[in-house]
């Protein structure tokens, strides 16, 4: 939530902050600012809305050229996305400018206190404080990282603080608590951001900074500390993809590339970690063996899409390892005191590796004697850095706000942990184990081949425009793929959109079924698990007799549903636990194709930011 860049070195700071906010956009978009220091004064300006107001803004009022600067995109936490509270935010003499992710808990106090020696503050957010406490600070002790680290050690929150001075031209400084923040180490010039995505076009080298850091940039170095200003070991990493990931690449949407891009998001998570004897290789999940073989109990913690990927991970972990295991939404799981101790492995599942929730609930977790695993995308992100081991899922950048690639890839890197839980402990398996491993190591193809053929669910998903209302249901991994179709829709096409297992239906939604009601049903395959099929089957023939519009997602080759499917979505026969990879496309395409139709913008849906910073 809310994209920070910071910038010093030789070109144009405005250009560099500029064209960094357009590549974090998408963590918020209520509004943006920037400044930049220029001949040993302050400019700034701000703006509500898109960045694409702030621009205008800089075309008719432009600032002076200066080669220090910062710039910001907004979430809006505190106070309304209005220009006042927009940020950069200034002190009053209007040399400290400041920009802020996070929440800043005690700013009621703080701003008390200011006002109470003469301060005057002039927006509702919790970040204003921060600029006229940093220009106090500064006057004092006349340098301004460590004006931030005395700044920094009275607030509490989380936040990620980027700010300059007018008095200190050279000199950008950065602080984080709980909040992302990455450094991007150029020749002659240095970068801050909120994500690598911003300074990827300049330089590949970054610096993760650790939690209570303090960051001082000038254009030949770099110096990072603790809050207490003891210097601090950090780690340098170089960023394996380039600016084109980062860019649309001649589609449309973000989302539209994402979505294209999944077989080979698929085939890089998988590559190198299944040999051809079907051994796998993690060698990056760090926890022993000895640990792995002693856990009794599997939690899962994560949030939205991650939370879906996690119930489908729960019944591949059970039903291949037999090690118990329950998946929770990470915001709920440390508020119910839940039962942890050192033989339970928990698994954080986060794209971003930023989620608070997700954060707060994996350090709970930690904290009751658990291990703690990561399935993450993000290099040098949170998430991993404090998980006893982590496994990347090599979904490269995603920008749109809807996960899409992501969810794919987390579902594979969660089939390899099970498999993988199983290797470990010696799990005698039968032959269907065999078949999934061998499967999965081909399942990009399948995937490819559903992307193929998504002409018909476009048509469909432009003829229902005008609905208000579609329902999901699924059955066994068809539960999650359906939750997963209703929160595609509900984000990008503001429908009401909910996802039932079928089972259910009778228990009380199929009182919600009416004549011409959308209902989309995941079918699993007839193959194996016969008796849910059946069922399922039944289930549609239910809603259809009370007037549903079935849509119906079935196997190739599957004839018992073609009687009572208005449409008829096809996907490559899979073993069923792997079904939600082909399954989850045609419903990402649906929610793209229903969103553009409804004239939504589908890259950034109201509301929402991508990187959720705030518990
Ligand atoms: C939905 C979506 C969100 C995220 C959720 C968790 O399309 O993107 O529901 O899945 O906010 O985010 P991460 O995976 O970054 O922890």
């Amino acid at each position: 939530m809310c994209g920070i860049v910071g910038y010093v070195g030789a070109q144009s700071a405005l250009d560099v902050v500029i064209a960094g906010l357009k590549r974090l956009e998408y963590r918020g978009y209520d509004s943006a600012g920037v400044a930049v220091v220029a001949d040993g004064e302050l400019a700034s300006t701000k703006k509500a809305g898109k960045l694409v107001n702030l621009e205008k803004q800089l075309v008719s009022h432009p600032l002076p050229p200066g080669s220090t600067g910062l710039g910001h995109t907004r979430w809006a936490t505190h106070g309304g996305p209005t220009d006042a509270n927009a940020h950069p935010h200034l002190d009053n003499t209007g040399r400290v400018a400041v920009v802020h992710n996070g929440i800043i808990e005690n700013f009621a106090a703080l701003r008390a206190e200011l006002e109470d020696r003469g301060h005057r503050l002039d927006s509702e957010t919790d970040t204003e404080v921060t600029a006229h406490l940093l220009a106090e600070e500064y006057a004092a002790a006349g340098d301004l990282a460590e004006a931030m680290r005395r700044v920094c050690r009275r607030l509490e929150g989380a936040f990620t603080l980027v700010a300059v001075h007018a008095d200190v031209p050279d000199v950008v400084v950065g602080a984080r608590r709980n909040s992302p923040l990455v450094v991007g180490v150029g020749e002659g010039e240095n970068f801050l951001a909120s994500d690598v995505a911003a300074f990827i076009a300049h330089t590949r080298s970054a610096i993760e900074l650790g939690q209570d850091q303090v960051v001082e940039l000038r254009r030949d170095g770099v110096t990072v500390t603790g809050f207490d200003g003891s210097p601090a070991e950090v780690r340098a990493y170089h960023v394996d993809w380039d600016a084109s990931a980062a860019e649309k690449g001649g589609y449309d949407y973000f989302m539209l590339k994402e979505i294209a891009e999944q077989p080979k998001a698929v085939a890089d998570t998988l590559l190198g970690r299944i040999d051809a004897s079907g051994s796998l290789t993690l060698d990056e999940v760090r926890i022993p063996a000895s640990v792995l073989r002693e856990v009794d109990k599997v939690v899962i913690v994560a949030c939205g899409t991650a939370y879906h990927a996690g119930l489908i991970a729960k019944l591949a972990i059970e039903h291949w390892t037999r090690i118990p295991c329950e998946t929770e939404l990470a915001s709920e799981f440390r508020y119910r005191d839940p039962i942890l101790d050192q033989r339970t492995l928990v698994v954080a599942i986060s794209q971003s590796g930023e989620t608070m929730d997700t954060l707060m609930a994996l350090r709970h977790a930690r904290e009751q004697g658990a291990k703690v695993l990561a399935i993450c995308n993000t290099n040098g992100s949170t998430i991993p850095r404090e998980s006893d081991a982590v496994l990347y899922t090599h979904a490269g950048p995603e920008v749109a706000v809807a996960s899409t690639k992501a969810f794919l890839t987390q579902l594979v890197a969660c089939y390899l942990v099970a498999l993988y839980l199983g290797q470990v402990r010696g799990t005698k398996w039968g032959d269907e184990v065999g078949a999934v491993v061998r499967e999965l190591s081909d399942i990009a193809g399948a995937v490819d081949a559903v992307l193929e053929t998504m002409e018909p669910v476009r048509a469909l998903a432009r003829s229902l425009a005008d609905k208000n209302t579609v329902l999901f249901l699924g059955r066994h991994v068809g539960y999650p793929v359906a939750l997963e179709g209703a929160l595609k829709l509900k984000e990008l096409a503001y429908m009401h959109a909910e996802g039932f297992a079928a089972g259910e239906l009778k228990h009380g939604p199929i009182a919600l079924i009416e004549k011409d009601l959308p209902v989309v049903v995941v079918v699993p395959s007839p193959r194996g698990r016969s008796v849910l099929h059946d069922k399922i089957v039944s289930n549609i023939q239910e809603i259809r007799a009370r007037g549903a519009r079935t849509i119906v997602i079935a196997e190739e080759g599957d004839q018992a549903v073609v009687p009572y499917a208005d449409h008829l979505v096809r996907i490559p026969a899979t073993p069923t636990l792997l079904q939600p990879l082909v399954a989850t496309v045609p419903l990402q395409v649906f929610a793209c194709e229903l969103a553009t139709a409804r004239g939504n913008e589908v890259d950034q849906p109201r509301n929402l930011a991508k990187s959720v910073t705030v518990e």
